[in-house]
């Protein structure tokens, strides 16, 4: 069977099939207007049940209305399962907490974009690649002259990663696409971490050969040219496992985002950066960074948890607790009780005395406890003890999201992939009921 990557190669000359496990089983019946048809009901690989309405419109004149998507499948998908009720999510049927435990997140990165994990000399092969393929031409650097010491690191790294497409135009063999995954894979850290040291003054530090992925990002972070840097092994474990937890969850806004741009046909970088700005808002990856803004105003606020859980009842506030809620977990979210163990571990090796970390599990409690939070079934989310995490590596709080963005990249790629390979892959067009005004005279100005 052709890999993912083969399968991109080919998919715009023969669209083969790309192996989903799947089965079209029973009819679903629906009756509008007196008018009865026939639907096809598709049953996944987990059981879960799809109704295909892509005939509906032809057959009834109508659409469907789903606004935000809650209960649209837009896709089928071979790379993560998440059961929301039961807390489960799985990478290509891997556990989270199980890739957390032993996985690397380049193995990770394997795992994602190629369907399988690699064999021990695969994964040498792939490291050694995410290491060479880390400079950035050198032209790009002046890219950086030009943003405001200001600039929000998102918006360098949005851009950034579309300006990739201008040195590595799109390729047409499973090599060429192949190379392109690893260069943005082992470009994205080092863009990223120039962004930092554009915001806070200090000299580019490139990549060195001898590091892997997450020391390469480590040092070109943090080191400085006038002293020795070496990675402190606590925070490269929970880098690591910060970043699988965050490496794929199948169809949220940005990837949704990198499938309905690469859907048009574009390219790999521009499909992706697309999907960095999709990640920005504090709904979404910028969560992290408003999480530890909220808990800071707390703690300032004298540590009043009550108060602030009552101030998301009143919605006229509009407040709410960021780290909290989710779409799809509406009972716990495996990512976030791996993190919160890890907080509690990597603080303690740290010697790190985070009051924010106290403010964050007496928070948790109290709205657990509550009422207003157990009817909405509103749990921590995976952003809720990240950022403090980060915090403690020395990450700072601008840099949150961006960190998202890099633990992200090869379930986005993965799902740019898959889309590519997708048999009838037509672009990505939603349908929209109109309440605007009906057709009406066109007025002259001296009448309006
Ligand atoms: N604090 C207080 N109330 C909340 C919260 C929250 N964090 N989240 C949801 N609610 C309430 C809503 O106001 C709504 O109440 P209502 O029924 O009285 O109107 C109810 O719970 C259902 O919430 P929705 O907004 O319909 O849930 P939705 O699935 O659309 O949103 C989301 C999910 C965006 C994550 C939401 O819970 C939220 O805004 N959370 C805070 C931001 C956050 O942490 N985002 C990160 C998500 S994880 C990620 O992207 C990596």
């Amino acid at each position: 069977m052709k890999t993912p990557v083969e399968n991109a190669a080919a998919c715009s000359r023969t669209r083969p099939p790309h192996g989903i496990l799947r089965s079209v089983q029973s009819k679903a019946k629906l009756v509008l207007d007196g008018k009865e048809i026939d639907l096809p009901v598709t049953i996944g690989s987990e059981g879960e049940v799809g109704i295909g309405i892509s005939k509906l419109r032809s057959q009834t004149g109508a659409i469907t209305l789903d606004p935000s998507f809650a209960n649209t499948g837009a896709c089928e998908s071979a790379i993560t399962f998440i059961d929301g009720e039961r807390g489960i999510l799985r990478y290509r049927g891997y556990d989270i907490a199980d890739l957390a435990e032993h996985a690397s997140f380049p193995e990770v990165c394997h795992l994602l974009i190629h369907g399988r994990l690699p064999t021990r000399s695969e994964r040498e092969d792939y490291r050694t690649r995410l290491t060479r393929h880390s400079l950035v031409h050198e032209d790009m650097k002046k890219f950086f002259e030009g943003f405001p010491p200001s600039a929000h690191p998102m918006a360098i790294l949005s851009a950034m990663i579309a300006s990739l497409s201008a040195y590595y135009p799109e390729q047409e063999t499973p090599e060429e696409i192949e190379l392109n995954i690893i260069r943005l894979l082992a470009k994205a850290k080092t863009l990223a971490a120039f962004s930092y040291k554009k915001s806070i003054g200090q000299p580019f530090i490139y990549p060195q050969n001898d590091h892997s992925y997450l020391e390469n990002f480590m040092l070109m972070m943090f080191a400085v040219p006038s002293e020795p840097y070496t990675v402190e092994p606590v925070v490269r474990s929970a880098l690591n496992k910060l970043l699988i937890l965050h490496a794929d969850h199948e169809q949220n806004c940005s990837t949704t985002t990198v499938r309905t741009v690469g859907s048009g046909g574009a390219n790999l970088f521009a499909s992706v950066s697309a999907g960095v700005s999709a990640l920005w808002g504090p709904l979404h990856g910028g969560a992290n960074q408003a999480v530890i803004e909220m808990l800071q105003r707390i703690h300032d606020d004298g540590a009043n948890y009550g108060k602030y859980v009552d101030l998301t009842k009143s919605k006229d506030e509009g407040f709410k607790l960021m780290g909290f809620g989710h779409r799809v977990y509406k009972n716990f979210d495996p990512r976030a009780r791996i993190l919160k163990q890890a907080a509690d571990e990597v603080l303690a090796n740290l010697g790190v005395n985070d009051p924010l970390l106290e403010i964050a599990k007496r928070l948790e409690e109290v709205a657990l406890a509550d009422d207003y939070f157990i009817e909405r079934k509103l749990y921590p989310n995976v952003d809720f003890y990240s950022g403090i995490l980060y915090r403690a590596m020395g990450i700072p709080t601008n840099m949150f999201t961006v960190m998202f963005a890099l633990g992200r990249l090869p379930g986005w790629i993965a799902h740019w992939l898959e889309q590519r390979n997708t048999p009838d892959g037509r672009i990505s067009r939603p349908r929209q009921i109109y309440t605007g005004e009906t057709a009406r005279p066109w007025v002259p100005l001296d009448e309006r």
